[in-house]
């Protein structure tokens, strides 16, 4: 007797009945970079579709994302100007407390999400201070708390760390406790490789490091129960949610965290995940919308509960119309 896995896949709507993962538009957090301005929507070169926005195309942006579906999004700012210690980050009138204040205000259940990190902000592009030439741990941490809790102040739900520095979630979460934030949450970066996939991003986000790589604080690429270990750490202390990334490189990272993570697991689909399928698609080499679905649900897959991704209003599009 043949045994025949293939009755299950007889039409559509058996293989619907058995379809083991889904997608949905609450899956999704956007990623969005914002600046300094009025009426701004300049395009990404390295990322069609994508924008840097002025706060109020912004807000235009995350309407739009909310009526389709999608919950959540994070910003990442470009300052008005950059200095050693990233100073602008923790500014009250700086541009994702801005940002964050406008879409708060106007969509007040959005989920609001911003990147703590220096990079954007530092002359140098580094995501700590330099000291005696290298990347300063501990004397960053106080600077990313002052930049948590301002983005706190402004009505940010959840601050998410990305900077990589060691025993940076305690510290942070600590800081949100003692300015009266308890109820704020942290997604941490916590499993970040030093990935050759953020290239698109740094163009987007201006920031690339003007000297050195970030080999010093983001993960060696081959490790993966190095991985197990930074999850662990931010686990014990106190992140609410953790996140791989990148994401498709690394689906056995994300497989690996699922098994043993309690808490939620965000997987982020980066930027050059993004222009990869973009440039593809552009030339006709490969079916743009069912390429970036399959990504995303082999994402979702390997375990992710929540994916970060510059898909997201254009899944959440297809999604809607029940494709
Ligand atoms: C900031 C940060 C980076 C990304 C997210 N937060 C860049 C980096 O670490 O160099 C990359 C996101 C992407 O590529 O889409 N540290």
């Amino acid at each position: 007797m043949i045994i025949r896995p293939r009755r299950l896949r007889k039409t559509r709507t058996i293989r619907e009945m058995v379809r083991e993962t889904h997608l949905s538009t609450k899956d999704f957090i956007a990623p969005l970079f914002v600046k300094h301005g009025k009426n701004v929507q300049d395009p990404i070169l390295s990322m069609p579709g994508q924008f840097q926005f002025s706060p109020d195309t912004l807000l235009l942006e995350a309407k739009t994302l909310w009526d389709t579906g999608v919950p959540a999004l994070i910003l990442f700012g470009l300052p008005d100007g950059k200095d050693a210690t990233g100073s602008r980050s923790w500014a009250d009138d700086g541009i994702v407390q801005i940002a964050v204040n406008t879409i708060k205000d106007r969509l007040p259940d959005m989920v609001v999400m911003t990147d703590v990190c220096l990079c954007e902000y530092t002359d140098h592009g580094h995501c700590g201070i330099i000291v005696d030439g290298t990347v300063d741990n501990d004397g960053t941490l106080e600077l990313l708390s002052r930049q948590a809790v301002s983005h706190c102040r402004a009505g940010a739900d959840f601050v998410a760390p990305s900077d990589m520095m060691d025993g940076r979630i305690g510290q942070v979460r600590h800081a949100l406790d003692e300015a009266g934030y308890a109820d704020r949450g942290i997604l941490s970066y916590a499993v970040k490789y030093a990935s050759a996939f953020y290239g698109p991003f740094r163009d987007a986000a201006e920031s690339a490091p003007q000297f050195g790589d970030r080999t010093g604080y983001q993960m060696d690429p081959a490790n993966a129960l190095e991985a197990i270990k930074e999850a662990e750490l931010d686990m014990e202390e106190g992140a609410d949610m953790i996140m791989v990334k990148p994401a498709l490189p690394y689906l056995d990272i994300i497989t690996r965290i699922h098994d043993i993570s309690l808490l939620p697991l965000a997987a982020y689909n980066v930027s050059g995940e993004y222009a990869m399928l973009k440039a593809a698609a552009s030339k006709g080499w490969l079916d743009g919308e069912r390429a970036m679905m399959e990504m995303l649900l082999a994402i979702k897959r390997a375990g992710a509960d929540l994916i970060l991704t510059y898909f997201a209003k254009e899944a959440a599009q297809l999604l809607k119309n029940g494709n």
